[in-house]
């Protein structure tokens, strides 16, 4: 796991934006794991902006969303699919069928689950997934407890989680209670993961995640054991973190970060 502390918000999703768009860059069939949230809206406008300005080309690129709440159609303007329509895709020039998010209205959520899983597989498994992290410690929503070797599936939301999220729906009586998550063994699979954390409020999980021990109670714990995962978080989110001089030292000192500092 590398650590990258950034000075404010805006450069911490910057630098992660800057990360995708290098990534798509070096190969336009890129299969991009993609995650939702507050936190993830400013890189989406990064992403934007680089597609009117700079001409990034999504069209041959592939993706794969984390996960999609139980029961609310796609054009629900609380669902994924809406905020992913919202906040990226009416805005580039993805191909919206390789835009791909389990559907919350299916049948058989089971069967969806596994479907998903397999088209995963078809395109070849993500190249790079991009995280946020829940104030339960949770990649996707891979609630506290979620076996480390999940798959994707639906799983029923915690208290904190329906807490954070309950201000999007107006009160929390409206928001749904299940939702289906890739798995934290679907996770940690694909070839690099980027994990982007801000604000104060993240503080307490990011530490245990990244220098706590490695537990389902805290599922972003699991990418300790992933061979290229990258944490990006500014000062506010790094707060409570031990060792930050060696994180600063590695990013100063290691060439791979060259062109993002
Ligand atoms: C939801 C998503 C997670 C995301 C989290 C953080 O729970 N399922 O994938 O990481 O929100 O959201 P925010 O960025 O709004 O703090």
């Amino acid at each position: 796991m590398e650590v990258i502390i950034q000075p404010n918000k805006e450069a911490a999703a910057s630098l992660v934006s800057r990360v995708i768009a290098h990534e798509l860059r070096a190969n336009p069939h890129l299969v991009l794991g993609l995650a939702t949230g507050k936190t993830m809206e400013r890189v989406y406008r990064n992403l934007v902006r680089m597609h009117q300005e700079e001409g990034l080309d999504f069209s041959l690129c592939s993706t794969f969303n984390l996960d999609e709440y139980v029961g609310l159609f796609p054009t629900d303007p609380n669902s994924y699919r809406h905020y992913m329509q919202h906040h990226l895709f009416q805005h580039v020039n993805v191909d919206r069928r390789n835009t791909h998010l389990p559907n919350g209205i299916a049948n058989d959520l089971e069967a969806e689950c596994r479907q998903y899983e397999a088209l995963i597989q078809r395109f070849g498994g993500i190249d790079l997934q991009l995280l946020g992290i829940g104030k339960a410690g949770h990649i996707g929503f891979n609630e506290p407890l979620s076996a480390l070797r999940s798959r994707t599936r639906v799983k029923a939301l915690t208290p904190t989680t329906l807490k954070q999220n309950a201000a999007l729906f107006g009160n929390e009586e409206k928001m749904p209670r299940r939702a289906m998550t890739m798995g934290v063994g679907t996770i940690i699979e694909a070839r690099r993961c980027l994990l982007l954390a801000t604000g104060e409020s993240k503080a307490e999980v990011i530490a245990q995640a990244v220098e706590g021990p490695i537990t389902s109670m805290v599922t972003a714990s699991a990418l300790q054991l992933h061979a290229r995962c990258t944490v990006v978080v500014d000062e506010e989110a790094a707060s409570h973190l031990k060792e930050t001089d060696y994180y600063r030292w590695i990013f100063e000192n290691e060439p791979e970060w060259e062109e993002y500092r």
